[in-house]
């Protein structure tokens, strides 16, 4: 039987609920670090908390957890250790795989990355970073890089270069000067073709500038692949390593983060990693030394999202930030929690039982209320939203922060409660669409990480409630190798209608771009 037709909904409106239990916007509020987190207004009561509990508690989660934390190859599909946790432990910490306390090379590439971070935020030559990656090579680095944008070295300027479309490298490169810039290229494999082609390029341009001998000072490689960094053309002393059990999309708190070290410096990295191991230290104690899911508040979060997902069936979830400076959070999250759950089979490859990950999507509040917010409050689909907002903004300007926050509240509220009109349809506003509201004192790093921790540990709870490998990545495997495939046909090589790998639709298109190409424009 479907695990999830245990789960009763509420039958009440959020109205409803909210009349008849008042202390429910006290009692639905928890604590994790210095988050403060509401989940009074999501569709849930005492008893369909239990049962959603219940689910968790029968898929083994306290478990499944304690084992992820302690090395087990958690990523089946790859046969890996899922240890991101172990790159946010204290120095004292102890995670030992195959007898290697692997805590101690953590805090080594730390504090070689400490060393390299200062060396060049006292270095007057430098005033450019550029980081060249893709994925979790990028996303975590970019996003944070904004996010905290108040705590970089004021000299330094970041920049992010992703895309193997060249309008992202050449922007980039219009901004810099070569004998300013340093370039991080981060892969963890070292053979993606996007950062390599993007690398090969950047490195064209410094060494046209400034010749060969220039590469030694202004490029630094990060990847867990160290031949084939110096197969690039980099000098192995100059790479910083990761390992085998840090996922892309979990890796900015390894050496991927480099860039953001550089900017904001060692130490408030290390208040980063200090949030991420706040929330570890919740999930490690309610879960596993004291079995106790019903105080863990990412398993509450994780459950209202299974709720909606496997029982409501809603399709997609909204992260709306009231912070201009988490304006990447949402692709970030659409990687963490898409390139998580967005399977279609179970870790052992039979189709799983029900809908597993969301769409995630969002903008920063309060662009997004003059976009999509109409579908939000009146759209014949419900959409639950995660609200993010802080009590101190990182600017002086008078009245802006107020206004900034009394819409975060204004939205919460009229999305649960609506308005009736009895007399004009489209005036009426229906309420009850859920959302949780998640505030924080201030957008420090410490806080930062204590969010990414969250979403981290949320999407891998929903990832055992459906009995998914939330740790790989195979769906995008195929349009890369097609890509590769395709390459020469664009440059040239016949195209062959009748090949196996080029669809006749593909093959048109194909033809199409090479006849256009060269045409002026
Ligand atoms: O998109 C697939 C993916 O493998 C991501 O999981 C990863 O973050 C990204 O590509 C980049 O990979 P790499 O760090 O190896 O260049």
């Amino acid at each position: 039987m479907n695990v999830f037709r245990s789960i009763t909904p509420v039958r009440e409106t959020l109205n409803e609920l909210f009349a008849s239990d008042p202390t429910r916007a006290d009692r639905y509020v928890g604590r994790l670090g210095e988050l403060r987190i509401d989940w009074s207004r999501q569709p849930v009561n005492d008893d369909v908390l239990r049962d959603l509990r219940m689910v968790a508690r029968k898929a083994g989660l306290s478990d499944r957890f304690s084992a992820l934390m302690s090395g087990a190859v958690s990523n089946v599909t790859e046969g890996r250790r899922v240890l991101h946790s172990a790159l946010r432990a204290p120095s004292d910490r102890v995670i030992d795989v195959d007898g290697h306390n692997v805590v101690a090379d953590v805090h080594a590439v730390l504090n070689a990355m400490s060393t390299f971070a200062a060396r060049i935020r006292s270095d007057e030559r430098i005033t450019d970073i550029v980081n060249i990656g893709i994925g979790g090579s990028d996303l975590g680095p970019a996003m944070a890089a904004q996010a905290l944008q108040a705590y970089r070295h004021p000299r330094l300027r970041a920049h992010f270069v992703s895309n193997v479309d060249g309008a992202d490298l050449a922007r980039v490169l219009a901004e810099v000067r070569p004998e300013s810039t340093l370039f991080i290229v981060v892969s963890k494999t070292f053979t993606t073709i996007e950062t390599l082609t993007n690398a090969r390029t950047a490195r064209t341009w410094l060494v046209s500038a400034l010749g060969e001998s220039a590469v030694r000072d202004h490029f630094v490689a990060v990847s867990t692949a160290e031949e084939k960094v110096v197969e690039f053309g980099i000098d192995p002393a100059s790479m910083f390593g990761f390992w085998e059990w840090v996922g892309g999309r979990y890796s900015v708190w390894s050496a991927v983060g480099l860039s953001l070290m550089v900017l904001i410096g060692g130490d408030a990295f290390r208040e980063l990693l200090a949030g991420g191991h706040d929330v570890d230290e919740h999930m490690r104690l309610t879960l596993v030394e004291h079995d106790r899911l019903d105080d863990n508040i990412v398993v509450t979060l994780a459950m209202i999202g299974v709720l909606h997902r496997n029982v409501l069936e809603r399709t997609s979830k909204a992260v709306l930030p009231y912070a201009q400076e988490l304006a990447r959070f949402p692709a970030y999250l659409q990687q963490l929690d898409m390139e998580s759950n967005g399977k279609r089979v179970t870790e052992r490859g039979e189709p799983v039982d029900g809908a597993t990950g969301p769409i995630i999507w969002g903008e920063p509040g309060t662009n997004g209320q003059h976009a999509f917010y109409q579908l939000l409050h009146q759209g014949t689909d419900v959409v639950p939203v995660d609200f993010i907002g802080f009590a101190r903004p990182h600017h002086d300007l008078d009245g802006h922060h107020d206004l900034l926050m009394a819409n975060l509240f204004a939205q919460a509220q009229a999305l649960a409660f609506g308005r009736a009109s009895a007399t004009e349809t489209h005036r009426h506003f229906p309420g009850d669409r859920p959302s949780t509201l998640i505030l924080a004192p201030q957008l420090t790093p410490r806080v930062l990480g204590q969010l990414i921790a969250m979403y981290e540990h949320l999407v891998y709870v929903q990832g055992v409630i459906w009995g998914i490998d939330s740790f790989d990545q195979w769906g995008v495997e195929l349009g890369k190798e097609l890509a590769t495939g395709l390459a020469p046909l664009l440059a040239g090589e016949s195209v062959n209608k009748s090949s196996p790998t080029v669809d006749p639709a593909t093959a048109a298109a194909v033809q199409w771009y090479r006849d256009h190409r060269t045409m002026p424009s």
